[in-house]
């Protein structure tokens, strides 16, 4: 079995905060030429590896970024039906397209369009990205929206909700309070503040993902930020408005009304209703194997699948396969080539060992309200005295543990999940 992701590299503009590789398209004559290459291209690659692993079950499929919805509604729908002919969806889990809030009536006729052509998945996750109800904020980055458009977005969203779609929103915590004349902090107007409220009360959305901002190179403002100051943060991004202190206790004010409303925290950044976790991101999260397609993708398939051997020769891996416990590889990053049919980059082949997945599994289970099963089982990755540690971060309240029998668990209590990083420092030998 397998999750797919579908990555589409275009966007209407290149957002000054994101440092994905996207292909700003506004101002491209050929746009609607290259759109319908780009979708030939990937139905050839779709029909290259179904030669591979034919019929292959698939878990769960996701149109990630930058914008799926540059593609039309029946690019969209073909690409689905083309995976349902080479591929087995009969127990697809859910199918998840992320878009931006626009243009508004796309976004409703693709719902609409789904919902009547899918009827068999389960659940249609549409993930939007909202970002900020900050017009200032949604200006200075480029969004193509301001609050009202999105105030009257998203009550149409919810009138037309079907029984099969779901809605995840996701913000981005910028930390930009402003201080007021009685000393007090505000974040945002009255108006905004009330229109989230009752946006999470209504519980239109299934979900919520809550990021901090972060700036990385190939972003705008991280460029801009780093010419003005000309320092970088040991590793981590750059904060654009307020310091790490005012994003976190953004951050907060969006976890303390989700937890209020109902929804809970089942990873770093992702809060949901009861059963509406995402099934695709959990999936990643459990390290299962993905495959994932169009440039600039990096799959992973992990050594229990079925058909490792026959996708290592596809790849054309020459290592003995009994050494790999998983392998990772990328399509190539240029355009060009992929448009040339020239896909998978064999020199961006990751073949990892026992260990190695240790550490990843590690640190990507206690990301979720999973957690760690069978701690004993991580002991060659951890520190010589983790138990110690284990022992003190619960005493703190930053871990529960658990022990049944042979097994203890290790979960991350609430408070936590924002110390992740120091936690994770401190149990992993290598990291
Ligand atoms: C793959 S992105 C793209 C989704 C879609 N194109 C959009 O912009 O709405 C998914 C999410 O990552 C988050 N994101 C993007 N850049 C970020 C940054 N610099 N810091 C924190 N979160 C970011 C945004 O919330 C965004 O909705
Ligand atoms: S945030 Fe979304 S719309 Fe903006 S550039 Fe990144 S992927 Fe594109």
């Amino acid at each position: 079995m397998l999750s797919l992701y579908i990555h589409t590299p275009f966007c209407d503009v290149k957002c000054d905060y994101c440092s994905f590789h996207v292909l700003p398209t506004k101002d491209l004559e050929n746009e609607p030429a290259l759109i319908t290459e780009y979708v030939a291209a990937l139905k050839k690659e779709i029909s290259e590896w179904s030669s591979t692993i034919w019929k292959e079950e698939i878990k769960t499929i996701y149109f990630w970024w930058g914008t799926p919805t540059k593609l039309w509604t029946q690019n969209l729908i073909d690409i689905i039906l083309l995976l349902d002919e080479k591929f087995d969806l009969e127990d697809l889990g859910e199918l998840t397209i992320e878009c931006n809030p626009e243009p508004p009536e796309q976004i409703y006729d693709l719902i609409k369009t789904l919902h009547k052509t899918l009827k068999k998945v389960p659940r249609i996750r549409l993930s939007v990205g909202i970002q900020t109800f900050d017009n200032d904020i949604l200006k200075e980055s480029g969004r193509q929206y301001n609050f009202n458009a999105l105030t009257t977005f998203l009550r149409t969203l919810q009138k037309i909700k079907q029984y099969n779609v779901s809605y995840n929103l996701d913000f981005i915590a910028f930390g930009k309070w402003r201080t007021l004349r009685n000393g007090e902090r505000e974040l945002w107007r009255a108006a905004e503040r009330d229109f989230l409220e009752w946006l999470i009360a209504s519980q239109m959305a299934d979900s919520f993902s809550a990021y901090t901002l972060e700036l990385f190179p190939w972003s705008t403002w991280y460029n801009e930020r780093i010419q003005q100051t000309d320092k970088m943060k040991d590793g981590h991004g750059l904060k654009q408005y307020g310091d790490d202190d005012e994003v976190y206790d953004e951050f907060n004010y969006y976890k303390e009304l989700f937890l209020s409303y109902w929804y809970k925290r089942y990873e770093l950044s992702n809060f949901a209703l009861q059963w509406k976790s995402s099934v695709h991101n959990r999936a990643y999260w459990e390290m299962e194997s993905y495959l994932w397609l169009w440039s600039w993708a990096s799959s992973f398939i992990n050594k229990n699948h079925k058909q490792f051997k026959g996708i290592a020769d596809h790849l054309w891996v020459t290592t003995d396969i009994d050494t790999i416990a998983w392998m990772r590889w990328s399509n190539t990053k240029a355009i060009k080539k992929y448009l040339e049919w020239d896909y998978a980059d064999t020199t961006s082949l990751i073949e990892m060992n026992a260990q190695d997945y240790l550490i990843e599994e590690f640190f990507l289970s206690l990301r979720t309200d999973s957690g760690i099963s069978n701690l004993e089982k991580y002991q060659p990755v951890l520190v010589a005295d983790y138990k110690n540690i284990v022992a003190q971060l619960s005493e703190q309240w930053f871990v529960e543990t658990q022990r049944r029998e042979d097994d203890q668990k290790l979960l991350l209590t609430d408070q936590w999940m924002d110390v992740y990083n120091e936690i994770i420092t401190s149990l992993l030998e290598h990291i």
